[in-house]
């Protein structure tokens, strides 16, 4: 099957989940590459549904899932994680699953400070997950970050979070009026998780390409989407991490040249959890019909999701900056029994229609979407699994956004369940 990356095009909750599950069939191996538990990716098994923030989708097919080096880790929430899959019946031991020791432990006081900067922050808040997440990578790029290499060398690991409650206890007490961090606290937490996790724990980038030198097929699950993306996105409302399929290869260890190709997955219409511009929003009933019959709640946090018609400056802006060689459509069925479909093609702003996403946030908040309007349908599409079955109107829609992307449909998700799926194109 080759390797493949899978890649949220939008902000976020696309349906990643499932569509890696589905697709790790085929594979050997599943990689995260970034992100952390700020995640939240749903698996519907034969009724039976599977959250996940930290292990690979691919857990469930039984594939050897990896936790790259890009990846931010709460070890607590890993091991909670475990347990919880290990409680429905899947075996989540070191066989199936690996942790880099590079990976970036996130500590209790990342934590502590999300929350505490958010509610500084009042009205302006990004809306992070609190997963300390921002704080985390903050860390790693300031070279002052724990990695799971560091549970095991007890005296190194005292000195850094030393060194580190220093500047966060001075943060926490002086600027955010705060319970200082304890460190004997601190460190009886570390030790005690690092105990638990050791058997997982490895270099999973010599891992991950010696499996690839065996011929074995690996897929890299992307997490977020790519206007979350710290780079690409709607920068400052974004993650901290770089979303976009670039960073497969430094996030799990690989070479450009092992990727065979990448799988943007697109809800029917756009969804996003947290502030931040959206140019589609819908405000209206449409907006809340797609909420309701989307069931549009986020998977870690339930925060009711904001709802949108699909957005082609957004998909194009994915197709470009990820490197898409074909689409996979999600959600399809929720756009049944709308009377008319639309697709935003353009942002109106000071007079001029522009079909770039911009840089900048008062182009975003401030334009108004211009839009194409196709015939919807009445049908319930959840059983179809063949593209000739399909309504007209709705295979219509589908070829629309083929001609506007320049991209292959190769699959259309109809529904939760691993099976409500229609195969376009089997690159497997
Ligand atoms: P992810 O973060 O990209 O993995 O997506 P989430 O799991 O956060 O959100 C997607 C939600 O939509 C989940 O509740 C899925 O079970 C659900 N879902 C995925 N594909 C479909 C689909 O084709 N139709 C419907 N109705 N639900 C879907
Ligand atoms: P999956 O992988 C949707 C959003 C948060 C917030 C912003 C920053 O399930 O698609 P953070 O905690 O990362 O600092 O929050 O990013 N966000 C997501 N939105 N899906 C996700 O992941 C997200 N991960 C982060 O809501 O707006
Ligand atoms: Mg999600």
């Amino acid at each position: 099957m080759g390797n493949y990356v899978i890649i949220g095009t939008q902000w976020g909750d696309e349906g990643k989940g499932k569509i890696v599950d589905l697709l790790s069939e085929h594979a050997d191996c599943v990689v995260r590459f970034q992100g952390g538990n700020n995640a939240g990716h749903t698996m519907v098994v034969d009724g039976e549904k599977f959250i996940s923030h930290l292990v690979p989708s691919g857990i469930i097919q039984k594939k050897t899932c990896f936790i790259g080096n890009g990846v931010v880790v709460d070890p607590e929430v890993l091991l909670e994680e475990i347990a919880y899959l290990g409680g429905k019946g899947v075996d989540v031991s070191p066989t199936y699953l690996r942790l880099s020791d590079r990976a970036q432990v996130i500590m209790p006081y990342h934590k502590r400070i999300d929350h505490a900067r958010e509610a500084k922050k009042g009205d302006g808040k990004i809306g992070t997950t609190g997963r300390g997440i921002g704080p985390c990578y903050e860390d790693k790029a300031s070279r002052v970050g724990i990695r799971f290499l560091d549970f095991f060398k007890p005296e190194v690991l005292r000195a850094k979070v030393e060194e580190a409650l220093r500047e966060k206890n001075f943060l926490l007490e002086k600027y955010f009026e705060e319970e200082p961090e304890d460190l004997e606290k601190t460190m009886a937490w570390c030790l005690d998780l690092a105990d638990k996790l050791k058997p997982y724990i490895s270099d999973t980038s010599v891992a991950i390409n010696n499996n690839m030198d065996e011929g074995k097929s690996v897929l890299f699950e992307g997490a977020q989407g790519t206007h979350l993306d710290i780079d690409h996105g709607t920068y400052p409302f974004v993650t901290s991490s770089n979303t976009v399929s670039g960073n497969a290869c430094c996030g799990a260890g690989v070479g450009p040249k092992t990727i065979n190709g990448v799988l943007g997955i697109v809800k029917a219409y756009t969804t996003r959890v947290g502030a931040g511009p959206f140019p589609s929003e819908l405000f209206d009933e449409v907006g809340s019909y797609l909420q309701e019959k989307g069931v549009e709640f986020g998977a870690t946090t339930g925060r009711r999701r904001r709802c949108g018609w699909l957005d082609m400056v957004v998909l194009k802006n994915a197709c470009r900056l990820n490197g898409l060689t074909g689409l996979v459509i999600t959600k399809m069925d929720v756009l049944g029994g709308l009377k008319e479909i639309k697709i935003c093609t353009g942002y109106e702003y000071n007079g001029e229609v522009v079909t770039d996403f911009a840089a900048d946030l008062d182009l975003l908040s401030d334009c108004k979407m211009v839009c194409e309007t196709l015939a919807g349908w009445d049908e319930d599409i959840s059983g179809v699994r063949s593209y000739d079955d399909l309504p007209e109107n709705a295979k219509a829609y589908l070829k629309r956004i083929e001609e506007l992307s320049g991209t292959p449909v190769d699959m259309i998700s109809v529904g939760p369940g691993r099976e409500e799926t229609i195969v376009v194109k089997n690159h497997f």
